[in-house]
């Protein structure tokens, strides 16, 4: 399922999964996407991003085993599969920004809020 990518690129309330942290986490990956947006060729900006998107999906990934949520597994493979890809990144160009847009705000919307109510 693909959802719209917001234009201008950034957080809004459509975005919530009722949980402050990982909340503010999303609103800091849009700002640090923006940033590789704006200086695509700094690879600085990209590690910047990777680490706090890998960061991020810990915080996730460590909630889910507190609640012991049924759907930790596929949920954390899905998190795997995009590290994978996008460690892979040897440059940015205007298809790798919509991936990484799209791939964030269809991960939001389409699973980060199954665990909205449970985390
Ligand atoms: Fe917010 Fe599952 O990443």
């Amino acid at each position: 399922m693909s959802f719209e990518i917001p234009s201008p690129f950034q957080w809004d309330e459509s975005f919530c999964v009722g949980h402050q942290v990982i909340n503010d986490q999303h609103k800091k990956i849009f700002e640090l996407i923006n940033a590789l947006d704006a200086d695509r060729t700094n690879g600085a900006v990209l590690k910047e991003l990777l680490d706090f998107v890998v960061m991020h999906f810990k915080t996730e990934e460590d909630g889910f085993e507190k609640v012991a949520w049924d759907q930790k597994d596929a949920h954390k493979e899905i998190h795997d599969n995009f590290v994978k890809t996008a460690v892979s990144l040897t440059s940015v160009d205007d298809g790798v920004m919509n991936f990484i847009k799209q791939w964030l705000v269809d991960h939001i919307k389409g699973s980060d809020m199954k665990y909205k109510g449970v985390l």
